[in-house]
């Protein structure tokens, strides 16, 4: 094994959050964390705010907060920005997302209604639901790399602030697949010059934060930073690079019982999942185009956790299905259904039904929080490219081409806990001892 970085960079001045789309999930995050540091409220389901780590034996007592662990940017330090292709103002947003009761928005108005989203970088041909006004004009997509990169530069200097991080808020797009413009740094910057329709308007934003070198975490299933250009460009520029799509509702529930069904060996016959959702996320999945890219991510779960090809008794028939429907009156408040047809001893069959009344964008938030620092801690610790060990945050964990990802939510736990103690020298937990064999 490697050795741990020898120094990990302190945090200094104040870390700028960026946020390529200011919808529901990343204004109810912004708002969040705004009352979080006036201690109006408290940011639940933060690992990095409420979170714990065991260090050395139990026997040892040792059990900081996560965030007197490792040097985390505070919440105090944060300044929030980034884009929308509409011009309203983050406190506009947050009503129109009708996320937040005015309970939440008034003590905070004044410093929400101050974040105003630079213009966007916006091919409708992605997000065809969406008709975009507060745009930026350019003559190919090479140009609009130049006028996010420009902003970028432009926020952090206005803001006063040490250095960016960025995740990725924007709407999901149509489904798309690495062409041979996503092969190499040379190709995509050629593609960018011709504006190839294979490169989204995501993909812009991804480029821009790169070639700035701030960390890029993506909320959304598309293919903005999983190729190998960026990957390059990303290794070349010493970025780190996470991805993708948050894991809220229903794939955060099947990746918490799958694993379960798994260690205890029963079997599965069948996983149909179906939600309901109104808000503007759920309008843009009812393009199918754009559900094809959900789907895409929502689907591999089941299959790399059970390993249908290592125990075929049990998983080598399994019928899985995703349903999602755009349903305006629930608004945010999805619903999300899903029956498990399980078998046991036997053979006998069994089922198991969960009825998910969520939030989503409650439960995105404070994954926007913990990605903004664990990628930003990432960066000052050198790390780069793909930040597997936080996979613990995502739908569809990015991974090396060599490896599948890694969707057991316990194990990503594992896996991000061991990261941050080896990344202060540490010992990684085992839970093996030596009081078998004494
Ligand atoms: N809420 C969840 O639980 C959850 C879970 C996983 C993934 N996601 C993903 O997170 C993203 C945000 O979700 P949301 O509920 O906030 O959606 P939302 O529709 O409320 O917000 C998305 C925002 O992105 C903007 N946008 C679209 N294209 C853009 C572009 N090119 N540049 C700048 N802005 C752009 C839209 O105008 C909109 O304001 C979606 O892609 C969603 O699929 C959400």
């Amino acid at each position: 094994m490697k050795k741990p970085p020898s120094t990990i960079r302190p945090h200094q001045g104040k870390l700028a959050v960026l946020l390529p789309g200011m919808g529901a999930v990343a204004t109810t995050f912004v708002a969040g964390a705004m009352l979080a540091r006036r201690g109006l409220a408290k940011p639940i389901g933060s690992l990095t705010q409420m979170g714990t780590i065991r260090l050395g034996k139990r026997s040892e007592g040792r059990t900081p907060r996560i965030q007197e662990f490792v040097p985390l940017a505070p919440l105090d330090d944060l300044v929030f920005g980034g884009w929308d292709i509409f011009p309203e103002n983050m406190l506009e947003a947050a009503r129109h997302a009708n996320v937040l009761e005015a309970k939440h928005l008034d003590p905070i108005a004044d410093e929400l209604a101050k974040v105003v989203p630079m213009k966007g970088a916006f091919y409708p041909e992605y997000v065809k639901r969406l008709h975009g006004t507060h745009v930026k004009q350019a003559k190919n997509k090479a140009e609009l790399v130049e006028q996010l990169r420009q902003d970028i530069r432009d926020f952090i200097r206005d803001q006063g602030a040490d250095r960016a991080v960025a995740v990725w808020c924007g709407s999901t797009e149509v489904y798309l697949e690495p062409t041979a413009v996503h092969q190499s740094v040379k190709s995509f910057e050629k593609g960018l010059l011709e504006n190839d329709p294979a490169i989204s308007s995501s993909q812009l934003y991804a480029w821009a934060c790169i070639k700035e070198r701030v960390p890029y975490a993506n909320g959304a299933p598309n293919l903005s930073v999983d190729f190998p250009a960026v990957w390059e460009l990303a290794r070349e520029l010493r970025v780190p690079l996470a991805g993708k799509d948050f894991k809220t509702g229903q794939t955060l529930m099947k990746t918490i019982l799958a694993p379960g069904l798994k260690a205890r060996q029963l079997g599965l016959a069948g996983w149909f999942s179906t939600n309901i959702l109104g808000n503007r996320d759920g309008e843009v999945l009812d393009d199918p185009d754009n559900f094809k890219t959900k789907e895409v991510s929502k689907l591999g779960v089941i299959e790399t956790i059970l390993q249908p090809e290592k125990n075929p008794d049990l998983y080598g028939n399994i019928f899985h299905k995703v349903r999602i429907e755009y349903y305006p009156p629930r608004g945010d408040a999805k619903e999300g259904w899903d029956n498990l047809d399980i078998f046991g001893w036997l053979g006998y069959p069994m089922q198991i039904k969960v009825d998910f009344l969520c939030r989503d964008s409650i439960l995105a938030a404070p994954i926007v929080l913990d990605l903004a620092l664990l990628m930003d801690l990432a960066a000052r610790a050198d790390f780069r490219g793909t930040q597997e060990w936080l996979s613990f945050y995502f739908k569809s964990p990015m991974h090396a081409p060599e490896v599948y990802p890694e969707h057991d939510l316990f194990i990503q736990s594992m896996k991000l806990k061991n990261t941050l103690r080896w990344m202060k020298g540490e010992s990684l937990i085992t839970h093996l001892g030596n009081e078998y064999y004494d």
